[in-house]
């Protein structure tokens, strides 16, 4: 294929040296001279373990070049790669200048030369950007016929990107057409990872949470580490263990967004570190945000259903997830609390709970700890069906799910696991 890539910083660079040695013709476009200078000349414009060598193979193959022409780069190719920076403003908001910047010279280039074109961004943006940036600033005449956009962010570290190129964990496109997802799918064939075809939004979104999680991860990791030291415990192998259970912990399971957790060991298991930590005079502030943070979803549970400014509620589940019966710490007692606390008028199915009732385990619990809301359970969905001018989908049990089936059209439906209802 014959591609342009704008910004030959550490990403264009990069892509711009693979592709060329998958077999593409390149040209490289960058308004820094000097950089576009060292390209052509085959030489890295900077620090990257193989990126010299590639460059110098592919220049003299005669498969990348290197120009300050925006003209030059779109008059020999087919597709267009933007790979120029996203900087922070000082305020942490995203600078997408230099994006709107090229996506305005690249529109002014296919203004005159009238082809069909494919733009991809795969420079760093947040939701939106594409939608709002990039098409108004490649067509501000308006639609315009032919071209084609799709979202491609990076997943490259530096230091190992020419190998995180070739295998990178995943390719994402983000387009709304079948058409220029196989395209990309062309581009990328000799790369070695699973294709994911999105929303635009979403490949913009999903290159964001990666990074916000590694960050995550990294200074999570931190604070374990100095738990452990503060503890006694050897964090290299607390990790090394922690890491084994790909069940659990590396893996997708609590990854779903979905309402707050619960039950009798998370809070409390969190409670007991940050008071270790406390005694030992630490601060773990990302630990210490996850019991407000939980608290937070709670809250915002019990102001969605406030907002619906009806009265009569059913709460279909009430444990913290279904086919259990355990009641401790479930974040669905504390919404509907609070629904009791603002006047509402509350009616709760949970057959697990039902039958603990009825002489289960947790019998006593529910008895003698929650006695206010036990007095508000029913048996059967037809009660809460009648009762309820609003359904709270609190966990994704089976009577959820027939709940939703036969609720009436007239019934606000608010689903805190942000999943049961999207099937309604
Ligand atoms: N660096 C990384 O490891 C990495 C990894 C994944 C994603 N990203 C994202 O990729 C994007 C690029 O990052 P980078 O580190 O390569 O940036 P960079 O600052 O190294 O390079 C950007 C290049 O774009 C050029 N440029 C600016 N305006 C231009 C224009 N109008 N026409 C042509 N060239 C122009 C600049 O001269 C510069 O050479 C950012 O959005 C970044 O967040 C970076």
């Amino acid at each position: 294929m014959r591609v342009s890539v704008f910004g030959l910083g550490y990403v264009g660079c990069v892509t711009a040296a693979c592709l060329a040695r998958a077999g593409h013709h390149v040209t490289g476009v960058d308004t820094n001279a000097d950089k576009v200078a060292m390209v052509g000349a085959g030489t890295s414009p900077l620090v990257e373990p193989g990126l010299g060598e590639l460059l110098r193979e592919v220049v003299d193959a005669q498969r990348l070049r290197a120009t300050t022409s925006a003209a030059e780069g779109i008059a020999g190719s087919d597709l267009a790669l933007i790979c120029v920076g996203t900087p922070s403003r000082e305020s942490g908001q995203l600078d997408v200048t230099a994006v709107e910047r090229v996506a305005q010279e690249i529109g002014r280039v296919l203004d005159q030369l009238r082809k069909p074109y494919t733009v991809v961004l795969r420079s760093t943006v947040l939701p939106g950007t594409t939608e709002s940036v990039l098409i108004p600033a490649l067509s501000s005449a308006g639609e315009r016929e032919g071209l084609s956009v799709a979202v491609n962010p990076e997943f490259m570290r530096e230091g190992s990107s020419l190998r995180d190129f070739a295998r990178p964990p995943l390719t994402l496109v983000g387009c709304p057409d079948a058409r220029t997802a196989s395209l990309l799918r062309e581009l990328y064939t000799g790369v070695e990872a699973p294709f994911a075809h999105t929303s635009v939004r979403t490949a913009e979104m999903a290159k964001y949470v990666s990074n916000a999680f590694h960050a995550l991860k990294v200074t999570f990791a931190n604070e374990i580490g100095d738990l452990c030291e503060a503890l006694g415990a050897d964090a290299q192998e607390v990790m090394r263990v922690f890491a084994m259970d790909r069940k659990l912990n590396i893996s997708d399971a609590y990854l779903r967004p979905g309402f707050a957790f619960g039950g009798s060991c998370l809070p409390k298991d969190v409670r007991a570190l940050l008071h270790a930590a406390r005694t030992a005079d630490l601060a773990v502030p990302v630990l210490a945000e996850i019991l407000p943070s939980n608290e937070r979803q709670i809250q915002q549970g019990i102001a969605r259903v406030l907002a619906t400014r009806r009265r009569r509620i059913g709460v279909l589940g009430l444990a913290f997830k279904p086919d259990t019966d355990d009641l401790r710490e479930s974040p669905m007692v504390r919404l509907v609390e609070g629904l009791i606390g603002k006047g509402c008028d509350v009616r709760i199915l949970d057959r697990s709970v039902s039958i603990a009732r009825l002489g289960g385990a947790n019998r006593r619990y529910i008895e003698e700890e929650i006695p206010h809301i036990a007095s508000l359970m029913c048996e059967s969905l037809d009660p809460i069906l009648e009762h309820a001018e609003v359904l709270v989908v609190g966990n994704g049990g089976e009577d959820a799910r027939r709940g939703l089936a036969l609720a009436r059209p007239d019934q606000a439906v608010v689903d805190l696991t942000r999943s049961v209802g999207r099937s309604r």
